[in-house]
């Protein structure tokens, strides 16, 4: 698991291609000047702009045959659509939950989920909310608090569950503020801690002082198949357990789970939230139906409904999980047998830059993962993305610039998408950038937008 030979990760695709997509280089003349145009942000570049997408894995991967057949099974009817119905039984099969409700995506369960037990002060804690969970949750005038493990900022521990609840702090956290917590929750791969997984260990034991607690435990379940690999690979006394089982075992210590669908659904959109009380499920469903849409469809189209049904069986398949998390684990070995810091060991989905150990020569105030991540577009025509400071944003009170925390540029894998060649391309592309790295230029604020600035602020190189 912590071997350093690239090639031992190699893990052929479990499929052939059928329908492609030409992509092509543009020049390096006509990449400067596009980005110029861009305002140095990468979100506004169009996808033409770039050769390899790694922006993100969300709904940018890949359907299979079978999905595309499932489309055509689409039943389009308002209330009581077959299609949700085949959709809550793929659900139910893989993770024991018997109330679902599709969203639209993993935001719009986020603000369903956070609107039913929210209200102004209370306090939900996590591994690490994702940006749109701890969005949400400040949207309800609620603090969202991050208790996992410290070893997850050290990026050299070689620790195999880096996405842990410090589950010490979390009692003590539950202790403390019991009467301002509604829920507690996990994030599974955790996201923004480099989509490192939790363990079943860790999962018993959150799920267990929930119940102490008599507070109600859900689970963001956006990788939750990818963790249950890790599980299967990498925890004491699991190899033999199928992922199905494992992912059973995950459910069963939760009150229920939400999903955005566009990460291990294997679909382009789509999301729902599964439960086990009924009451919940009642509950729930009728903000579902304020914001999303009638109970059966919540957003989503027949047609999506019954892709999603099949890519979450796809997803389970052991073949795709190795060939999915091999891509990962190849790219970061390749990177870190030239001396390139990644997170350690390699995550589920995306492979992360330590942008201030590449470029030491730009200060912080220099926004190195930013000036990385645009350097690395001029370069290769590659587009990842930057979680670091720029991302972080302004402290709510000093309104400083929040410089604590690891620069990071991600590099995110699309699901079934890019080849192991293309993936060799990038990381020749930033070996050669690093053997002359001190020719990438830091960056400042040209536009500098209030919230979530990362997405519309505008830069320039200095
Ligand atoms: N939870 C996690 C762990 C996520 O990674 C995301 C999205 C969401 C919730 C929100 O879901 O986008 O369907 O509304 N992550 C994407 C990313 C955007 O690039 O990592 P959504």
């Amino acid at each position: 698991m912590t071997n350093d030979n690239a090639w031992d990760y190699l893990q052929p695709e479990p499929f052939y291609v059928k329908s492609v997509v030409p992509i092509r280089q543009i020049s390096a003349q006509e990449r400067r000047r596009r980005l110029e145009t861009a305002k140095y942000n990468l979100f506004n570049l169009a996808s033409d702009d770039v050769f390899i997408d790694l922006l993100t894995d969300s709904g940018t991967g890949a359907m299979s045959h079978n999905q595309w057949a499932a489309l055509m099974r689409g039943d389009e009817a308002y209330a009581g659509s077959l299609s949700f119905r085949r959709l809550r039984n793929s659900i139910e099969e893989i993770f024991g939950f018997e109330h679902v409700l599709p969203t639209h995506q993993g935001r719009s369960a986020e603000l369903v989920l956070m609107t039913h037990f929210l209200k102004p002060g209370d306090h939900v804690p996590n591994n690490i909310h994702f940006d749109t969970t701890a969005a949400h949750v400040q949207y309800q005038q609620a603090i969202d608090v991050n208790l996992v493990h410290d070893r997850i900022y050290d990026l050299q521990s070689d620790h195999p569950f880096k996405g842990n609840m410090d589950t010490a702090k979390l009692e003590s956290y539950l202790r403390e503020h019991g009467d301002k917590i509604p829920l507690v929750c996990m994030t599974l791969t955790c996201n923004s801690g480099g989509g490192q997984p939790a363990s079943l260990e860790n999962v018993r034991r959150v799920g267990e002082i929930c119940r102490q607690f008599e507070k109600p435990f859900l689970i963001d379940s956006a990788r939750v198949i990818e963790n249950a690999w890790f599980i299967q690979q990498r925890e004491q006394g699991f190899s033999n357990w199928s992922i199905g089982a494992i992912l059973r075992e995950i459910m069963a210590q939760a009150d229920g789970m939400w999903m955005s669908a566009k990460k291990d659904g294997l679909v382009n959109m789509g999301g729902f939230i599964a439960v086990r009380s009924h009451e919940l499920y009642e509950q729930l469903r009728m903000y579902e139906i304020l914001f999303d849409g009638f109970s059966t469809y919540g957003g989503m189209s027949g047609r999506d409904m019954d892709a999603l049904a099949q890519g979450l069986q796809e997803c389970c398949s052991p073949d795709y999980l190795a060939y999915r998390t091999g891509q990962v684990a190849h790219l970061s070995v390749l990177l870190r047998e030239a001396g390139i810091s990644v997170t350690w060991p390699p995550g589920g989905h995306a492979v992360y830059v330590d942008a201030a150990q590449f470029c030491p020569h730009l200060p912080r105030e220099q926004f190195p993962a930013q000036a990385l991540s645009l350097a690395l577009y001029l370069e290769g025509g590659v587009r990842s993305v930057e979680i670091g400071s720029v991302l972080r944003g302004r402290d709510a009170v000093t309104k400083q610039d929040r410089f604590e925390g690891l620069d990071l540029v991600r590099l995110a894998i699309p699901h079934r998408t890019y080849s192991y060649t293309q993936l060799e391309f990038v990381a020749n592309t930033l070996i050669r950038m690093k053997a002359d790295h001190e020719s990438i230029r830091g960056v400042r604020f040209v536009k500098e937008t209030p919230v979530l600035r990362h997405f519309t602020s505008e830069f320039e190189l200095i």
